[in-house]
């Protein structure tokens, strides 16, 4: 992982435009502490930022010309062109800029061309969400280049767009909702179908580790769509029209669907059920409680909807066996990326070392600690 930082960006956009750049923005990545999966069933969602940021520099460029470059993205020190407005899919990076601008055109925004640097300490492919905070980078550098009215939840939703629409994602909108409005000390508690949201602080005492397992399955996207899917039959047989809509007390029919279905609605029913008792808990300061839902949070997603893998599963075992753990889940959309694990604040650095180090013993793997932060701005 390379230093990110105002300055870094700065730096990269200077060697490659050879000028000072106009507006610098940053975006964070995320974790979810609960409610995983949910958020494509118009459920509940409690996500927090992780200090790890994309930074995005960006300046005036001629006529309708978008140039970018990337200096962790890949692609080296290559220069990426395009016309705003002439977006074409090339299924790399820059998509995700041409998705953007394609989604504020035709949400009515003026653009033209400009210049932008990035640079990342997000890690990819660890379900901490890298794409969405690039998306909210690049939009809040052209809301500010450009004067963009454009509040913060009408820009998530952009992000979204752009990654539904031109790169082909079928994700929720809780990344881009917690890149947009979360931060690093207090959680996103969101409402997926209303967008109505609350920020709820980590009980006094608790900490998080964030451990990123270093295992990325390309078969992902794949899955998620599978999931996504299952979950609109599973609603369509219900006879409702999200998964969202349904409580404990219809647990009974939805255990008479057809298998899967029965236990993937089962975790999403569940799933919501633990986000609100989820944030219950925290408000009472009671965090055995939380870390509880969280390991029952993990085991719905392993053995009902299917989205672990055996190192994810060995991380959360290793964490669970920490004295000052209450409780560890796979974070994110799954088939391998990170672990969150709620601890006693006071030993998460101590913890998030044991844990990675036997990792990777066990495992041969490559663990990296994102949470907490050892090196700030590495
Ligand atoms: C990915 C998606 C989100 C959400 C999670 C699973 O991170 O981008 O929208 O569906 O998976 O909770």
């Amino acid at each position: 992982m390379s230093n990110a930082s105002d300055a870094a960006v700065r730096e990269h956009f200077t060697r490659m435009f050879h000028r000072d750049p106009g507006v610098v923005v940053s975006a964070p990545g995320r974790v979810n502490l609960i409610g995983e999966h949910t958020d494509y069933n118009g459920g509940y969602v409690l996500p927090m930022a992780i200090p790890q940021r994309t930074w995005v520099a960006v300046s005036h460029g001629r006529d309708h010309q978008a140039r970018a470059a990337s200096r962790n993205l890949g692609g080296g020190d290559r220069i990426r062109e395009f016309t705003v407005g002439g977006e074409v899919p090339t299924k790399s990076w820059i998509d995700y800029v041409q998705g953007v601008t394609q989604a504020l055109r035709r949400d009515h925004h003026a653009l033209r061309g400009f210049d932008l640097a990035i640079v990342s300490d997000v890690p990819l492919g660890s379900g901490l969400s890298s794409s969405a905070a690039l998306e909210v980078a690049v939009l809040r550098g052209l809301r500010d280049l450009f004067g963009l009215e454009l509040d913060d939840v009408r820009l998530a939703q952009l992000g979204q767009i752009a990654e539904n629409d031109f790169v082909g994602a079928p994700v929720g909108v809780m990344d881009q909702m917690a890149a947009s409005l979360a931060d690093d000390r207090t959680a996103l508690f969101l409402d997926t179908r209303t967008l109505r949201y609350e920020q709820v602080p980590l009980p006094p005492g608790g900490g998080l580790v964030v451990i990123n397992s270093g295992v990325a399955h390309n078969h992902a996207s794949g899955d998620y769509r599978t999931r996504r899917a299952e979950c609109e039959r599973a609603a369509a047989a219900l006879g409702v029209p999200q998964l969202r809509d349904l409580g404990s007390a219809d647990l009974p029919r939805v255990a008479a669907l057809p298998d899967p279905l029965d236990r993937r609605a089962r975790h999403v029913v569940t799933e919501d059920e633990r986000v609100l008792e989820s944030v219950a808990a925290m408000k009472a300061g009671d965090l055995r409680r939380l870390g509880e839902l969280f390991a029952a949070s993990h085991a719905s997603q392993r053995d009902d909807f299917e989205v672990s893998v055996r190192e994810i599963d060995l991380l959360v075992d290793l964490a669970h066996a920490e004295p000052g753990v209450f409780g560890a889940r796979l974070t994110g959309g799954g088939f391998g990326g990170s672990i969150v694990a709620l601890v006693e604040a006071a030993a998460s650095a101590v913890i998030g070392e044991r844990v990675a180090r036997a990792y990777q013993e066990r495992s041969g793997h490559t663990p990296t600690i994102l949470v907490p932060q050892t090196h700030p701005g590495m």
